[in-house]
Formats: C-alpha cells, sequence, structure tokens
C-alpha cells in the first residue's frame, strides 16, 4: 500500500556504518513476514531496546456475548460515553480472531507511548483532529481521515481537544494493504485504482525526542509496561516502505453505474478475511430503469459491518451517524423501505464498511447499546 519513502538522513548504502557529528547511529529494521516482506529501516541515536524495566499491564479482555439467536443487529455507538485515553478507551463492539471493532470518545489524551505488536491499527477519525506522533515522524490528522497504523510502530495520539473527538478503531490480525487487484506486477496503484499513492500522507517531519520513557507494548489482549531509558523517537532518518499513513475519506473516488454495484467497488483496503470499504455520497443508478434501491442480498459466508458517519437526505430508517450495523452471514439483508423510498437511496451516506470472512461475536458491551427492534425492520408494518 505504501511507496518507498525516505525521511531525514541515512547512509549511503544499507547496513553501513553511519555517524554523525562523531556519534555512531544504531540502525533498526522493521520488516513482515521475516525477512522477506516490505521493511523499513531507521537510524536511531540511541540502541532502540535499552529497557531497565518490564511490568505486567492492563489487559484487553473482550467479553463477548453468548449468542443463543443469529440474527441483524443495529448497534446505536452514539450512545457510548467518553471513556479512558485513545488506548484505553477502546470500547469493542465486534469482535473475532481476524478484527476488533470499536469506538473511541477518550476523555483525556493518551500520555504513554503505545505500540500494538500484533495487529495493524486502523483508525477512522469520525470528529476531531489533532497529530499522531511516532517513531516515523508525525502526521497531522483532521476529520474523516483514516490513520493506517502498522504493527510495530510506537505511537501516541495527540488530540486537538477532547470534547467531540469520536473515532472508530479497529485492531486487525492481517497486514493491512490495498487489494492486490489495484495493482500492477510493479506494485504501483493502477489508473484503475479508487486512490493513488498521492492520497497517502505519511510522516512530515521527524520528533527528535531523547531520554527516558514509558512504553506499553500489546500482544494479543496483554499490554506490557516498558521503562527504556531513551526514547524510541530519536530517530534522525528513515527509509522503507513501512510507516503509517493517513487517508482522508473524502480522497476515494466512488465507482458508480447505470445499475447498483456489489460492495467490492468500494473496498479501500484489504487484510486476511477483511475488507474494509469507503461508501461515500455517489450518483447510482443512472439508468431511467434502474431499480430505485439496491439489491437485498444474502452472503452466505461473511459479515457485513456498515459505521455511519453521516446519513444523506432522506436519511435511513433507524440509524444516526454513530451506529453500526451488522447484517451476519446466511441471512438476507437490503434495504429498509419506509422513509427511503426515494431513487438517490442510500446514495448520499457517508460510511465505512467492513466486511469479515469469519462470523463476528457480539461484546456485552455491544448488547447495552443494541436497538432489539433493528431486526424486525424490514416488516412493512414496522416501517415508516
Ligand atoms: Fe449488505
Amino acid at each position: 500500500m505504501r511507496p518507498y519513502a525516505r525521511l531525514g538522513e541515512v547512509p549511503r548504502k544499507r547496513h553501513m556504518r553511519f555517524e554523525r557529528e562523531g556519534e555512531v547511529l544504531h540502525e533498526e529494521l522493521i520488516g513482515r513476514d521475516g525477512f522477506e516482506g516490505p521493511s523499513s529501516l531507521l537510524y536511531h541515536r540511541h540502541l532502540p531496546e535499552t529497557a531497565q524495566d518490564v511490568v505486567e499491564g492492563i489487559e484487553d479482555d473482550i467479553p463477548v456475548e453468548s449468542e443463543k439467536v443469529h440474527e441483524h443487529a443495529h448497534l446505536e455507538g452514539f450512545r457510548l460515553q467518553a471513556h479512558g485515553d485513545t488506548i484505553t478507551g477502546r470500547q469493542w463492539l465486534l469482535v473475532n480472531d481476524d478484527v476488533r471493532i470499536g469506538l473511541l470518545a477518550p476523555q483525556q489524551q493518551q500520555e504513554v507511548l503505545f505500540v500494538d505488536a500484533s495487529a495493524d491499527d486502523v483508525l477512522f477519525v469520525h470528529a476531531g483532529s489533532g497529530t499522531l506522533r511516532t517513531q516515523f515522524g508525525r502526521i497531522g490528522f483532521s476529520r474523516h481521515d483514516f490513520l493506517v497504523i502498522p504493527r510495530g510502530t510506537v505511537y501516541r495520539l495527540e488530540l486537538d481537544g477532547l470534547d467531540a473527538a469520536r473515532l472508530l478503531v479497529m485492531e486487525v490480525t492481517g497486514a493491512i494493504d490495498a487489494p492486490d487487484r489495484y495493482r500492477c506486477r510493479s506494485g504501483q496503484l493502477t489508473e484503475a485504482a479508487p486512490y493513488s499513492e498521492r492520497d497517502l500522507r505519511g510522516p512530515e517531519a521527524l520528533e527528535g525526542e531523547s531520554g527516558p520513557v514509558q512504553v506499553w507494548v500489546k500482544r494479543a489482549s496483554r499490554i506490557s509496561c516498558y521503562s527504556v531509558d531513551q526514547h524510541p523517537f530519536d530517530v534522525v532518518g528513515w527509509d522503507g516502505s513501512v510507516y503509517p499513513v493517513a487517508f482522508n475519506i473524502h480522497d476515494f473516488e466512488p465507482r458508480a453505474g447505470r445499475f447498483a454495484l456489489p460492495l467490492p467497488e468500494h473496498q479501500a483496503f484489504a487484510a486476511a478475511n477483511v475488507a474494509i470499504h469507503c461508501l461515500v455520497p455517489r450518483r447510482s443508478g443512472s439508468d431511467a430503469e434502474a431499480a430505485p434501491l439496491p439489491y437485498h442480498h444474502m452472503s452466505l459466508d461473511r459479515d457485513e459491518v456498515r459505521y455511519f458517519v453521516e446519513t444523506g437526505q432522506p436519511a435511513p430508517p433507524r440509524v444516526r451517524p454513530g451506529s453500526l450495523t451488522h447484517h451476519v452471514g446466511g441471512l438476507p439483508h437490503g434495504p429498509i423501505l419506509g422513509e427511503r423510498s426515494a431513487t438517490s437511496a442510500e446514495a448520499g451516506d457517508l460510511a465505512i464498511g467492513v466486511e469479515t470472512a469469519r462470523p463476528l461475536h457480539r461484546t456485552q458491551l455491544a448488547r447495552q447499546v443494541i436497538d432489539s427492534d433493528y431486526r424486525f425492520s424490514w416488516r412493512p408494518a414496522t416501517t415508516g
């Protein structure tokens, strides 16, 4: 997904001795798939692993609901209250071994540094702005940006304000990338892709920090608290293709056809068993004989989640910005009639879709914000 990039000073050749102002710099490889995948080389002023202490931290335990009934659901995510910081405040709603989906409405700023050692973090900024600070440098972000943070990135999310900040958060077990079909053989995104490398915003400037700091390392559900002698943001330069990026959803170029198009036409990112879609306002069904609403469908072996960022006009029934719908595999679903029978139905919503190959489980927290009547909302008597 990321093109080769370079920031700051790096030596002429990889793995050669590198000094700056009489100081020997320390090279660190951050690589995927062992030594066979994409990687970046970072040059630190200090040894990157100078821990003086490590203690057990909090457990990100996710109690799931015992699901006795297989049914669609609407989760009223907008009802969740502000809680914790950008790490401790992750309120998980739908989970499986491939992805955790939750919401974040932080009550306080993140104080310690955080690194996810077993998942790529995908944050979508529904409301708020700030700076993502990492060992690769900083990225400014604002409303409707995705932040795609590969595992191994040490980061602190600094928000400009806490009052209205709200984020969708996903921890993805596989590596997040562009779908393979968007790439040519050399790896560049093709003209047919709905976005280009130019739309991905990498780190703008290095941090240049030093001194002791605490780093929380998350592996699966456990956090270990490392006290390190030297700040990991002491990097003087790096190059490679593993680094965090921001991507604004409004830079996704939507596809539209004479008739309704299927979900894969709106895909932005892919990972093992997970697809992430950008459902942005678009003109669809331009043919005079096009059905006014998308067709009902049953994904036999996929669960579909939709997170509503903004609703178009007329607004869809039941959901609001901050809602999540969870349509389970093996049951049909489609547009709800009633208030939304206009020809532009669904075309005006701004939403994020997540499709999973394995069933998602609702957490006990999800049960607290479930709209229990949603499963019956296709009945004509209950709509409108
Ligand atoms: Fe669907």
